[in-house]
């Protein structure tokens, strides 16, 4: 095998390179998280920037295996924020120097959504003086809705590829119109060309997938130049079809430690993106995103959904944080921050250096 310092070294790194790394152990971890901490702490420092989440809708037209609140799950207690819920959220954003948030709900389409959305924003920058950066989260949409919501102040859009291999992407996902792979790139080629900062990512860890799938979503996500990535472990929910396979994935403890791997060798070869720690991690380890911040992480969206409803919003089961309310949460994830040796950056937007210089 390899030397793990002479790997660390070099300007790119191939698909056995990646796979070497994301198999190492001990004092080789060790190696890798230190030469990640490294190169954030150069391009990106030692900093973490908020984006208040405010998941604003669990209703979902789409039936992805994996996730608990897709369509099919009759289990769930489906919600709509009003109005007035979602600016009051966007104003603790604004009134706590979040500066940035992030409006994500189910996938949902149609022009009462758009004009919905489009008439949110107006509202965000004007409670804000338009000094909210806004990033959306809400699914596949035609370029004429990306466009739309761009104009009216969005400026960054994330949607996770999931897995870029696209025979597990269908694997993972019912096979019709309503689940293309194809749709999902040319969304995303969509949200690039329109100007976004564009964000994707995967989960890891899910059934099927290999080291090789892993590897080659880190070169996927370089080679479409991305903006902005959140990976997580892949959690398994209990009413969802690809619960069946829970027997055959790696310990959970594995897939925490592979996310923490990803996240490491993405921060070296894409020195100034923006990378999320996310709370999935936190669902395995308490202080699992604190852990991706001292090895890359540069983001932590905290929840500002209002408490009542947080509970209904869950991907995978044991979801952190459901029983919180927004100002819990602030004063909880400061001690965590200042316990991993970063500062938050109030008031700072954080945009994607990358984005910047592209
Ligand atoms: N485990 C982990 N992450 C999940 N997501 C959805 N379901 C799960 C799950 N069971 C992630 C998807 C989606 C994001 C909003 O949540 O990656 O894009
Ligand atoms: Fe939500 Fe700690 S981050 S309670």
């Amino acid at each position: 095998m390899q030397n793990i310092a002479d790997i660390l070294i070099k300007e790119t790194f191939s698909r056995e390179d990646i796979i070497t790394l994301l198999r190492v152990e001990g004092d080789d971890k060790k190696l890798l998280f230190e030469k990640a901490h490294e190169v954030k702490q150069k391009y990106v420092q030692n900093k973490v920037y908020f984006r208040g989440l405010i998941e604003f809708s669990n209703i979902c037209s789409k039936d992805c295996l994996y996730c608990g609140i897709r369509k099919s799950n009759p289990s769930v207690n489906r919600y709509n924020l009003s109005d007035v819920e979602i600016l009051d959220a966007a104003r603790f954003a604004f009134e706590n120097k979040y500066a940035s948030i992030v409006l994500q709900s189910g996938e949902m389409t149609g022009n009462f959504f758009s004009r919905r959305i489009s008439n949110l924003l107006d509202q965000i920058m004007k409670l804000s003086n338009n000094t909210l950066r806004v990033t959306l989260s809400c699914g596949e949409q035609s370029a004429d809705t990306y466009k739309e919501w761009f104009d009216h102040g969005a400026s960054r859009y994330l949607l996770r590829i999931e897995s870029s291999n696209r025979d597990l992407y269908y694997k993972l996902h019912p096979q019709d119109d309503k689940h293309s792979f194809e749709t999902r790139i040319a969304c995303l080629e969509n949200i690039k060309t329109i100007g976004y900062q564009t964000g994707t990512g995967v989960m890891i860890g899910l059934p099927f997938q290999t080291m090789e799938d892993m590897a080659d979503d880190l070169l996927w996500m370089k080679s479409i130049e991305i903006d902005m990535v959140g990976m997580g472990p892949y959690l398994e929910h209990a009413d969802t079809p690809l619960f069946q396979f829970r027997h055959d994935l790696l310990p959970i403890g594995t897939r925490f430690d592979l996310t923490l791997k990803m996240i490491a060798i993405l921060r070296i070869m894409m020195k100034n993106i923006n990378i999320a720690a996310s709370t999935a991690l936190q669902s395995i380890d308490k202080l699992g995103r604190e852990k991706a911040i001292k090895i890359g992480a540069n983001i932590i969206m905290p929840n500002i959904t209002p408490g009542q409803y947080r509970n209904d919003y869950k991907l995978y089961d044991n979801k952190p944080c459901t029983d919180e309310n927004p100002e819990d949460c602030k004063s909880c994830l400061e001690i965590r921050i200042a316990l991993a040796d970063n500062d938050i950056a109030y008031g700072e937007w954080g945009d994607s250096i990358h984005h910047l210089q592209s």
